[in-house]
Protein backbone atom coordinates (compact mmCIF):
# COMPACT_ATOMS: atom_id res chain seq x y z
CA UNK A 1 0.00 0.00 0.00
CA UNK A 2 1.28 3.53 -0.52
CA UNK A 3 2.05 5.37 2.08
CA UNK A 4 -0.39 7.83 3.09
CA UNK A 5 1.04 11.53 2.25
CA UNK A 6 1.36 14.04 4.68
CA UNK A 7 -1.99 15.96 5.48
CA UNK A 8 -2.06 19.71 4.84
CA UNK A 9 -2.02 22.30 7.96
CA UNK A 10 -5.18 21.72 9.80
CA UNK A 11 -8.06 24.91 10.66
CA UNK A 12 -5.56 25.87 13.94
CA UNK A 13 -2.31 26.63 11.53
CA UNK A 14 -1.65 30.25 11.67
CA UNK A 15 -3.24 32.53 8.99
CA UNK A 16 -0.68 33.07 5.94
CA UNK A 17 -1.23 36.43 4.12
CA UNK A 18 0.28 37.58 0.80
CA UNK A 19 0.92 35.24 -1.86
CA UNK A 20 2.33 31.84 -0.92
CA UNK A 21 4.84 30.07 -3.22
CA UNK A 22 3.05 27.62 -5.08
CA UNK A 23 3.73 24.01 -3.56
CA UNK A 24 5.66 21.53 -6.05
CA UNK A 25 6.17 18.08 -5.42
CA UNK A 26 8.48 16.06 -7.95
CA UNK A 27 6.78 13.00 -9.20
CA UNK A 28 9.26 10.03 -9.77
CA UNK A 29 8.14 7.36 -12.57
CA UNK A 30 10.00 4.02 -10.99
CA UNK A 31 7.13 1.46 -11.90
CA UNK A 32 8.46 0.53 -15.16
CA UNK A 33 10.55 -2.98 -15.69
CA UNK A 34 13.16 -2.07 -17.71
CA UNK A 35 13.86 -5.60 -19.30
CA UNK A 36 16.80 -4.51 -21.82
CA UNK A 37 18.55 -4.73 -18.62
CA UNK A 38 18.23 -8.42 -18.72
CA UNK A 39 18.28 -8.34 -14.88
CA UNK A 40 16.28 -9.58 -11.36
CA UNK A 41 17.26 -6.14 -10.30
CA UNK A 42 14.79 -2.96 -10.72
CA UNK A 43 16.74 -1.13 -13.37
CA UNK A 44 16.24 2.10 -10.99
CA UNK A 45 18.40 0.18 -8.07
CA UNK A 46 21.37 -0.79 -10.43
CA UNK A 47 24.63 1.36 -9.36
CA UNK A 48 26.54 3.72 -10.85
CA UNK A 49 29.38 4.87 -8.67
CA UNK A 50 28.23 2.88 -5.59
CA UNK A 51 24.78 4.35 -5.09
CA UNK A 52 21.54 3.22 -6.59
CA UNK A 53 20.32 5.03 -9.91
CA UNK A 54 17.27 6.61 -8.43
CA UNK A 55 19.55 8.23 -5.81
CA UNK A 56 21.02 10.83 -7.84
CA UNK A 57 17.20 11.64 -9.07
CA UNK A 58 16.40 11.86 -5.64
CA UNK A 59 18.58 14.17 -4.91
CA UNK A 60 17.48 16.55 -7.92
CA UNK A 61 14.16 16.07 -7.31
CA UNK A 62 14.84 17.18 -3.56
CA UNK A 63 17.00 19.99 -4.22
CA UNK A 64 14.94 21.74 -7.17
CA UNK A 65 11.49 21.46 -4.87
CA UNK A 66 13.01 21.63 -1.14
CA UNK A 67 10.12 18.40 -0.73
CA UNK A 68 9.86 14.56 -0.48
CA UNK A 69 10.03 13.38 -3.86
CA UNK A 70 6.74 11.08 -4.66
CA UNK A 71 8.07 7.90 -6.03
CA UNK A 72 6.17 5.93 -8.95
CA UNK A 73 6.61 2.22 -8.14
CA UNK A 74 5.00 -1.18 -9.33
CA UNK A 75 4.40 -4.47 -7.75
CA UNK A 76 7.72 -5.76 -9.58
CA UNK A 77 9.93 -2.73 -8.24
CA UNK A 78 8.74 -2.93 -5.06
CA UNK A 79 12.38 -3.46 -3.90
CA UNK A 80 12.38 0.34 -4.57
CA UNK A 81 10.02 1.18 -1.87
CA UNK A 82 12.31 -1.17 0.63
CA UNK A 83 15.64 1.02 -0.37
CA UNK A 84 14.70 4.26 -0.08
CA UNK A 85 11.78 4.40 2.11
CA UNK A 86 13.28 7.13 4.58
CA UNK A 87 13.59 9.39 1.44
CA UNK A 88 10.54 9.49 -0.50
CA UNK A 89 6.81 9.02 -0.56
CA UNK A 90 4.99 6.38 -2.53
CA UNK A 91 2.60 5.55 -5.28
CA UNK A 92 2.03 2.36 -6.01
CA UNK A 93 0.78 1.42 -10.17
CA UNK A 94 -0.89 -2.14 -9.79
CA UNK A 95 0.50 -2.83 -13.28
CA UNK A 96 2.54 -0.71 -15.43
CA UNK A 97 0.51 -0.05 -18.28
CA UNK A 98 1.93 3.26 -19.33
CA UNK A 99 3.75 6.79 -18.33
CA UNK A 100 0.13 8.50 -18.02
CA UNK A 101 -1.12 5.87 -16.21
CA UNK A 102 2.14 6.08 -13.48
CA UNK A 103 1.30 9.80 -13.37
CA UNK A 104 -2.72 9.24 -12.34
CA UNK A 105 -1.33 6.95 -9.49
CA UNK A 106 0.77 9.91 -8.04
CA UNK A 107 -1.92 12.03 -8.38
CA UNK A 108 -3.92 10.11 -5.96
CA UNK A 109 -1.30 9.71 -3.78
CA UNK A 110 -0.59 13.62 -3.75
CA UNK A 111 -1.09 16.00 -0.84
CA UNK A 112 -4.53 18.23 -1.85
CA UNK A 113 -2.64 21.22 -1.40
CA UNK A 114 0.02 20.87 -4.03
CA UNK A 115 0.05 22.63 -6.78
CA UNK A 116 2.55 21.96 -9.69
CA UNK A 117 4.01 18.60 -9.93
CA UNK A 118 7.42 18.14 -12.15
CA UNK A 119 7.97 14.98 -13.68
CA UNK A 120 10.93 13.17 -13.53
CA UNK A 121 12.39 9.23 -15.00
CA UNK A 122 13.61 7.03 -12.74
CA UNK A 123 16.37 6.19 -15.04
CA UNK A 124 17.77 9.86 -16.09
CA UNK A 125 20.13 10.28 -12.95
CA UNK A 126 21.99 12.69 -14.56
CA UNK A 127 19.33 15.18 -14.45
CA UNK A 128 20.85 18.66 -12.43
CA UNK A 129 18.23 20.20 -10.07
CA UNK A 130 18.45 23.25 -12.06
CA UNK A 131 16.91 21.90 -14.94
CA UNK A 132 14.18 20.37 -12.47
CA UNK A 133 13.73 24.27 -11.68
CA UNK A 134 13.69 25.78 -14.88
CA UNK A 135 10.66 23.71 -16.04
CA UNK A 136 8.81 24.41 -13.67
CA UNK A 137 9.37 28.11 -13.59
CA UNK A 138 8.71 28.17 -17.94
CA UNK A 139 5.59 27.14 -17.21
CA UNK A 140 4.76 29.57 -14.67
CA UNK A 141 6.40 32.32 -17.00
CA UNK A 142 3.95 31.25 -19.72
CA UNK A 143 0.59 30.23 -17.66
CA UNK A 144 0.64 27.09 -19.70
CA UNK A 145 -0.77 24.20 -18.14
CA UNK A 146 2.05 21.73 -18.93
CA UNK A 147 5.75 22.48 -19.75
CA UNK A 148 7.86 20.02 -21.29
CA UNK A 149 11.91 19.65 -22.68
CA UNK A 150 13.08 19.02 -25.96
CA UNK A 151 15.98 19.10 -27.31
CA UNK A 152 16.86 18.87 -31.66
CA UNK A 153 19.09 15.50 -32.03
CA UNK A 154 20.21 13.14 -34.85
CA UNK A 155 19.62 10.00 -32.34
CA UNK A 156 16.34 10.04 -31.96
CA UNK A 157 15.83 6.33 -31.65
CA UNK A 158 13.27 5.43 -29.11
CA UNK A 159 12.17 8.98 -28.07
CA UNK A 160 8.97 11.06 -28.59
CA UNK A 161 8.82 13.25 -31.64
CA UNK A 162 7.57 16.83 -30.95
CA UNK A 163 5.48 18.79 -33.07
CA UNK A 164 5.21 22.59 -32.81
CA UNK A 165 2.14 24.57 -33.56
CA UNK A 166 2.27 27.78 -35.69
CA UNK A 167 1.81 29.83 -32.62
CA UNK A 168 4.93 28.08 -30.94
CA UNK A 169 3.27 26.02 -28.66
CA UNK A 170 3.86 22.16 -28.93
CA UNK A 171 1.00 20.72 -31.00
CA UNK A 172 1.67 16.75 -30.39
CA UNK A 173 4.24 14.27 -29.35
CA UNK A 174 4.12 11.42 -31.56
CA UNK A 175 5.96 8.33 -29.86
CA UNK A 176 8.31 6.61 -31.80
CA UNK A 177 6.76 3.13 -32.05
CA UNK A 178 2.80 4.96 -33.60
CA UNK A 179 5.17 7.25 -35.81
CA UNK A 180 4.94 6.93 -39.87
CA UNK A 181 7.96 6.99 -41.66
CA UNK A 182 7.58 10.85 -42.87
CA UNK A 183 6.90 11.52 -38.58
CA UNK A 184 10.43 9.73 -37.59
CA UNK A 185 12.14 12.40 -39.25
CA UNK A 186 10.94 15.04 -36.74
CA UNK A 187 14.12 15.40 -34.82
CA UNK A 188 12.79 17.49 -31.86
CA UNK A 189 12.49 14.73 -29.33
CA UNK A 190 10.60 15.15 -26.05
CA UNK A 191 13.20 14.27 -23.28
CA UNK A 192 10.86 13.07 -20.79
CA UNK A 193 11.11 16.26 -18.21
CA UNK A 194 8.12 17.82 -17.28
CA UNK A 195 5.99 20.27 -15.43
CA UNK A 196 2.22 20.57 -15.21
CA UNK A 197 -0.41 22.32 -13.26
CA UNK A 198 -2.25 19.83 -10.90
CA UNK A 199 -5.71 21.39 -10.64
CA UNK A 200 -5.99 20.98 -14.84
CA UNK A 201 -3.79 17.88 -14.89
CA UNK A 202 -6.25 16.09 -11.81
CA UNK A 203 -9.50 16.67 -14.85
CA UNK A 204 -7.40 15.86 -18.03
CA UNK A 205 -5.72 12.60 -16.59
CA UNK A 206 -8.99 10.55 -16.33
CA UNK A 207 -9.99 11.64 -19.80
CA UNK A 208 -6.29 9.47 -21.33
CA UNK A 209 -7.19 6.39 -22.80
CA UNK A 210 -4.78 3.94 -24.03
CA UNK A 211 -2.85 3.82 -27.47
CA UNK A 212 -4.95 1.53 -29.95
CA UNK A 213 -1.32 0.21 -31.15
CA UNK A 214 0.75 -0.57 -28.24
CA UNK A 215 -2.62 -0.41 -25.37
CA UNK A 216 -0.05 1.73 -23.31
CA UNK A 217 -1.60 4.74 -21.37
CA UNK A 218 0.78 7.84 -22.72
CA UNK A 219 1.33 10.74 -20.72
CA UNK A 220 2.61 12.45 -23.88
CA UNK A 221 -0.78 12.90 -24.78
CA UNK A 222 -2.13 15.48 -22.59
CA UNK A 223 -1.01 17.67 -24.97
CA UNK A 224 -3.37 17.19 -27.49
CA UNK A 225 -5.96 17.38 -24.24
CA UNK A 226 -4.47 20.61 -23.08
CA UNK A 227 -4.06 22.27 -26.45
CA UNK A 228 -7.88 20.53 -26.89
CA UNK A 229 -8.90 23.01 -23.48
CA UNK A 230 -7.97 26.31 -25.02
CA UNK A 231 -4.68 25.69 -22.49
CA UNK A 232 -1.26 25.94 -23.14
CA UNK A 233 1.60 23.66 -23.74
CA UNK A 234 4.74 24.86 -24.19
CA UNK A 235 8.22 23.52 -24.41
CA UNK A 236 11.12 23.83 -23.01
CA UNK A 237 14.36 23.92 -25.64
CA UNK A 238 17.42 22.78 -24.49
CA UNK A 239 20.68 23.16 -26.65
CA UNK A 240 22.98 20.09 -26.84
CA UNK A 241 26.13 22.12 -25.60
CA UNK A 242 27.90 22.23 -22.46
CA UNK A 243 25.75 25.34 -21.27
CA UNK A 244 21.93 23.11 -21.50
CA UNK A 245 23.70 19.72 -22.42
CA UNK A 246 20.62 17.78 -23.69
CA UNK A 247 22.82 14.76 -22.79
CA UNK A 248 22.61 15.27 -19.63
CA UNK A 249 18.55 14.05 -19.93
CA UNK A 250 19.97 10.45 -21.61
CA UNK A 251 18.45 7.45 -20.05
CA UNK A 252 19.62 4.23 -19.38
CA UNK A 253 17.81 1.55 -20.74
CA UNK A 254 20.40 -1.87 -21.19
CA UNK A 255 24.25 -2.15 -19.24
CA UNK A 256 26.22 -0.31 -21.88
CA UNK A 257 24.03 2.54 -21.10
CA UNK A 258 24.73 1.83 -17.51
CA UNK A 259 27.92 1.68 -18.34
CA UNK A 260 28.48 4.59 -20.48
CA UNK A 261 26.74 7.06 -17.86
CA UNK A 262 28.71 5.86 -14.82
CA UNK A 263 31.91 6.27 -17.17
CA UNK A 264 30.81 9.87 -17.66
CA UNK A 265 29.87 10.72 -13.82
CA UNK A 266 33.68 9.11 -12.94
CA UNK A 267 35.14 11.70 -15.58
CA UNK A 268 33.17 14.41 -14.25
CA UNK A 269 34.78 13.29 -10.69
CA UNK A 270 38.12 12.70 -11.93
CA UNK A 271 38.49 16.48 -13.85
CA UNK A 272 37.30 18.34 -10.68
CA UNK A 273 39.80 16.68 -8.53
CA UNK A 274 42.28 17.78 -11.13
CA UNK A 275 41.27 20.93 -11.18
CA UNK A 276 41.33 21.04 -7.42
CA UNK A 277 44.68 20.18 -6.79
CA UNK A 278 45.14 16.07 -7.29
CA UNK A 279 47.53 14.37 -9.49
CA UNK A 280 45.86 11.52 -11.45
CA UNK A 281 48.11 9.22 -13.69
CA UNK A 282 46.05 8.35 -16.40
CA UNK A 283 43.04 9.40 -14.94
CA UNK A 284 40.65 7.12 -17.13
CA UNK A 285 41.66 4.11 -15.47
CA UNK A 286 41.08 5.67 -11.99
CA UNK A 287 37.60 5.00 -10.32
CA UNK A 288 36.20 7.30 -7.16
CA UNK A 289 33.06 7.42 -5.94
CA UNK A 290 30.82 10.77 -5.11
CA UNK A 291 31.10 10.03 -2.15
CA UNK A 292 35.11 10.22 -1.60
CA UNK A 293 37.22 13.41 -0.57
CA UNK A 294 40.72 14.06 -1.34
CA UNK A 295 42.50 16.92 0.06
CA UNK A 296 45.28 18.65 -2.63
CA UNK A 297 47.83 17.02 -3.45
CA UNK A 298 47.19 13.74 -3.55
CA UNK A 299 48.68 11.35 -5.97
CA UNK A 300 47.12 8.32 -7.35
CA UNK A 301 48.41 5.65 -10.15
CA UNK A 302 45.85 3.90 -12.28
CA UNK A 303 43.94 1.34 -11.51
CA UNK A 304 42.88 2.39 -8.26
CA UNK A 305 39.49 2.18 -7.13
CA UNK A 306 38.25 4.63 -3.72
CA UNK A 307 35.07 3.67 -2.91
CA UNK A 308 32.41 4.61 -0.17
CA UNK A 309 33.00 7.29 2.55
CA UNK A 310 37.13 7.89 1.69
CA UNK A 311 39.04 10.50 3.20
CA UNK A 312 42.91 10.79 1.83
CA UNK A 313 44.95 13.70 3.26
CA UNK A 314 47.11 15.68 1.61
CA UNK A 315 50.33 14.53 -0.02
CA UNK A 316 49.12 10.97 0.76
CA UNK A 317 50.58 8.43 -3.06
CA UNK A 318 48.07 5.25 -3.74
CA UNK A 319 49.39 3.44 -5.99
CA UNK A 320 48.68 0.98 -8.47
CA UNK A 321 45.90 -2.16 -7.80
CA UNK A 322 44.65 -0.27 -4.30
CA UNK A 323 41.34 -0.38 -3.13
CA UNK A 324 40.40 1.94 -0.51
CA UNK A 325 36.77 1.64 0.79
CA UNK A 326 35.16 3.44 3.38
CA UNK A 327 38.50 4.34 5.29
CA UNK A 328 40.56 7.32 6.80
CA UNK A 329 43.96 8.05 5.38
CA UNK A 330 45.90 10.49 7.11
CA UNK A 331 49.01 13.03 5.19
CA UNK A 332 52.42 11.93 3.40
CA UNK A 333 50.82 7.84 3.64
CA UNK A 334 51.88 5.66 0.61
CA UNK A 335 49.41 2.88 -0.06
CA UNK A 336 50.76 0.48 -2.87
CA UNK A 337 48.20 -2.41 -4.22
CA UNK A 338 46.56 -2.78 -1.04
CA UNK A 339 43.27 -3.53 0.30
CA UNK A 340 41.50 -1.25 2.92
CA UNK A 341 38.14 -1.52 3.96
CA UNK A 342 36.83 0.74 6.95
CA UNK A 343 40.35 1.09 8.53
CA UNK A 344 41.76 4.16 9.50
CA UNK A 345 45.81 5.15 8.97
CA UNK A 346 47.44 7.77 10.69
CA UNK A 347 50.43 10.03 9.01
CA UNK A 348 53.24 8.90 6.89
CA UNK A 349 52.28 5.48 7.43
CA UNK A 350 53.27 3.05 4.65
CA UNK A 351 51.02 -0.05 3.61
CA UNK A 352 51.82 -2.85 0.94
CA UNK A 353 52.43 -3.83 -1.64
CA UNK A 354 50.21 -6.71 -1.25
CA UNK A 355 48.51 -5.68 2.31
CA UNK A 356 45.16 -6.51 3.82
CA UNK A 357 43.91 -3.38 6.14
CA UNK A 358 40.47 -4.97 7.51
CA UNK A 359 37.59 -3.26 9.57
CA UNK A 360 38.38 -1.93 12.69
CA UNK A 361 42.56 -1.29 11.61
CA UNK A 362 43.77 1.61 12.98
CA UNK A 363 47.26 2.61 11.87
CA UNK A 364 49.52 4.98 14.01
CA UNK A 365 51.49 7.68 12.71
CA UNK A 366 54.74 6.10 10.87
CA UNK A 367 53.79 2.48 10.70
CA UNK A 368 54.95 0.32 8.42
CA UNK A 369 53.00 -2.59 6.74
CA UNK A 370 53.79 -5.01 4.29
CA UNK A 371 54.42 -7.34 2.20
CA UNK A 372 51.78 -9.60 2.33
CA UNK A 373 50.14 -8.05 5.81
CA UNK A 374 46.70 -8.61 7.35
CA UNK A 375 45.43 -6.24 10.00
CA UNK A 376 42.21 -6.87 11.50
CA UNK A 377 40.12 -5.09 14.46
CA UNK A 378 43.61 -3.75 15.89
CA UNK A 379 45.80 -0.78 16.82
CA UNK A 380 48.85 -0.52 15.74
CA UNK A 381 51.00 2.22 17.55
CA UNK A 382 53.79 4.46 16.19
CA UNK A 383 56.50 3.43 13.85
CA UNK A 384 55.77 -0.25 14.83
CA UNK A 385 57.06 -2.25 11.56
CA UNK A 386 54.72 -5.30 10.42
CA UNK A 387 56.53 -6.58 7.39
CA UNK A 388 56.52 -10.11 5.22
CA UNK A 389 53.30 -12.32 5.79
CA UNK A 390 52.03 -11.58 9.25
CA UNK A 391 48.27 -11.61 10.56
CA UNK A 392 47.23 -9.04 13.45
CA UNK A 393 43.77 -9.08 14.50
CA UNK A 394 42.06 -8.75 17.54
CA UNK A 395 45.35 -6.62 18.83
CA UNK A 396 46.05 -3.89 20.55
CA UNK A 397 49.61 -3.46 19.84
CA UNK A 398 51.84 -0.37 21.00
CA UNK A 399 54.27 1.67 19.46
CA UNK A 400 57.87 0.70 18.20
CA UNK A 401 56.79 -2.78 18.22
CA UNK A 402 58.77 -5.17 15.41
CA UNK A 403 56.41 -7.32 14.26
CA UNK A 404 58.77 -10.41 12.41
CA UNK A 405 57.93 -12.32 9.47
CA UNK A 406 55.26 -14.90 9.88
CA UNK A 407 53.98 -13.78 13.36
CA UNK A 408 50.34 -14.92 14.08
CA UNK A 409 47.83 -13.71 16.74
CA UNK A 410 46.02 -17.06 17.12
CA UNK A 411 42.51 -15.17 18.13
CA UNK A 412 40.14 -17.43 17.31
CA UNK A 413 39.63 -20.92 19.84
CA UNK A 414 36.91 -22.36 17.77
CA UNK A 415 34.89 -20.61 19.45
CA UNK A 416 35.52 -17.02 20.81
CA UNK A 417 37.75 -14.37 19.92
CA UNK A 418 40.24 -13.14 22.19
CA UNK A 419 42.51 -10.19 22.41
CA UNK A 420 46.64 -10.18 22.15
CA UNK A 421 48.10 -7.05 23.87
CA UNK A 422 51.72 -6.20 22.99
CA UNK A 423 53.02 -3.32 24.55
CA UNK A 424 55.77 -0.47 23.44
CA UNK A 425 59.02 -1.47 22.09
CA UNK A 426 58.51 -5.20 22.49
CA UNK A 427 60.32 -7.55 19.81
CA UNK A 428 58.36 -10.51 18.05
CA UNK A 429 60.75 -12.85 16.11
CA UNK A 430 59.90 -14.45 13.20
CA UNK A 431 57.21 -17.25 12.68
CA UNK A 432 56.02 -16.69 16.26
CA UNK A 433 52.42 -17.82 17.12
CA UNK A 434 50.49 -15.87 19.69
CA UNK A 435 47.59 -17.24 21.05
CA UNK A 436 44.96 -15.27 22.66
CA UNK A 437 44.35 -14.34 25.09
CA UNK A 438 47.86 -13.32 26.23
CA UNK A 439 49.79 -9.97 26.60
CA UNK A 440 53.03 -9.40 25.70
CA UNK A 441 54.93 -6.62 27.76
CA UNK A 442 56.63 -3.74 26.92
CA UNK A 443 60.09 -4.00 25.87
CA UNK A 444 59.41 -8.55 25.57
CA UNK A 445 61.21 -10.59 23.22
CA UNK A 446 60.06 -14.24 21.57
CA UNK A 447 62.12 -16.26 19.98
CA UNK A 448 61.89 -17.41 16.26
CA UNK A 449 59.19 -20.06 15.78
CA UNK A 450 57.52 -19.29 19.26
CA UNK A 451 54.30 -20.23 20.96
CA UNK A 452 53.45 -18.34 23.19
CA UNK A 453 51.01 -19.28 25.14
CA UNK A 454 50.92 -17.48 28.80
CA UNK A 455 51.70 -13.65 29.21
CA UNK A 456 55.44 -12.67 28.51
CA UNK A 457 56.00 -9.91 31.68
CA UNK A 458 57.97 -6.62 30.45
CA UNK A 459 61.90 -7.48 29.48
CA UNK A 460 61.39 -10.81 29.64
CA UNK A 461 62.01 -13.34 26.85
CA UNK A 462 59.23 -16.54 25.47
CA UNK A 463 61.37 -19.23 23.76
CA UNK A 464 60.10 -22.72 22.05
CA UNK A 465 57.05 -24.62 21.59
CA UNK A 466 54.78 -23.65 24.40
CA UNK A 467 57.32 -20.83 25.30
CA UNK A 468 59.58 -20.41 28.26
CA UNK A 469 59.87 -17.45 29.89
CA UNK A 470 63.68 -16.50 30.39
CA UNK A 471 65.13 -13.01 31.19
CA UNK A 472 65.78 -11.80 28.22
CA UNK A 473 69.51 -11.17 26.75
CA UNK A 474 70.69 -7.78 26.60
CA UNK A 475 70.14 -7.84 22.73
CA UNK A 476 68.38 -10.19 20.08
CA UNK A 477 70.05 -12.84 18.80
CA UNK A 478 70.46 -11.36 15.64
CA UNK A 479 68.82 -14.61 13.41
CA UNK A 480 65.70 -14.68 14.92
CA UNK A 481 64.06 -11.29 13.93
CA UNK A 482 63.43 -9.85 10.30
CA UNK A 483 65.24 -6.88 9.05
CA UNK A 484 62.74 -3.88 8.81
CA UNK A 485 64.12 -2.36 5.70
C1 LIG B 1 8.91 8.22 -22.76
C2 LIG B 1 8.02 9.18 -23.53
C3 LIG B 1 8.75 9.66 -24.76
C4 LIG B 1 10.06 10.29 -24.37
C5 LIG B 1 10.88 9.36 -23.52
C6 LIG B 1 12.07 10.09 -22.96
C7 LIG B 1 5.78 8.37 -23.05
C8 LIG B 1 4.60 7.67 -23.58
N1 LIG B 1 6.81 8.50 -23.89
O1 LIG B 1 9.11 7.10 -23.58
O2 LIG B 1 7.97 10.59 -25.47
O3 LIG B 1 10.78 10.66 -25.54
O4 LIG B 1 10.12 8.88 -22.40
O5 LIG B 1 12.90 9.22 -22.29
O6 LIG B 1 5.76 8.83 -21.92
N2 LIG B 1 7.12 4.10 -16.17
C9 LIG B 1 6.27 3.86 -15.11
N3 LIG B 1 5.11 3.20 -15.32
C10 LIG B 1 4.74 2.76 -16.54
C11 LIG B 1 5.61 3.00 -17.63
C12 LIG B 1 6.79 3.69 -17.42
O7 LIG B 1 6.57 4.24 -13.98
O8 LIG B 1 3.68 2.17 -16.64
C13 LIG B 1 8.37 4.82 -15.93
C14 LIG B 1 9.58 4.03 -16.35
O9 LIG B 1 10.03 3.26 -15.25
C15 LIG B 1 10.55 5.13 -16.73
C16 LIG B 1 9.66 6.25 -17.23
O10 LIG B 1 8.38 5.97 -16.73
O11 LIG B 1 11.25 5.60 -15.61
C17 LIG B 1 9.63 6.35 -18.73
O12 LIG B 1 9.08 5.15 -19.26
P1 LIG B 1 9.61 4.46 -20.58
O13 LIG B 1 8.85 3.23 -20.82
O14 LIG B 1 11.10 4.36 -20.54
O15 LIG B 1 9.19 5.54 -21.65
P2 LIG B 1 9.79 5.72 -23.08
O16 LIG B 1 9.29 4.65 -23.96
O17 LIG B 1 11.25 5.90 -22.99
CA1 LIG C 1 13.02 5.22 -21.53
Amino acid sequence: MPKTPPSPPDGDAPVVTGPRPPRTVAVVLAAGLGTRMKSRLPKVLHPLLGRPMLAYVLDAAREATGERPLVVYSPATEQVREVFADEADFALQEEPRGTGDAVRAALAALPPDVEEIVVLSGDVPRVPAAYVREVAERRRDTAAVMCLTMMEDWSVDGYGRVVIGHDGMVERIIEQRDATPDERTIRDINLGLYAFDVAWLRAALPRLTFSKLTGEVYLTRLVEIGRGDGRGVVAWELLDDSEHDGGLLTGINDREELADTENRMRNDIVDAYMRAGVSLHHPHDIYIEPTVELAADVEIWPHVVLRGNTRIGSGSVIRSNSEIVDSVIGERCEIWASVLESAVVEDDVRVGPFSHLRPGAHIGPGVEIGNFAEVKKARLGARTKQHHFSYIGDAEVGSDVNIGAGTITANFDGTAKHVTRIGDGAFIGSDTILRAPVTVGEGAYTGAGSVVTRDVPPGKMAIGIPARIRERRPKPEPSTGTDTD
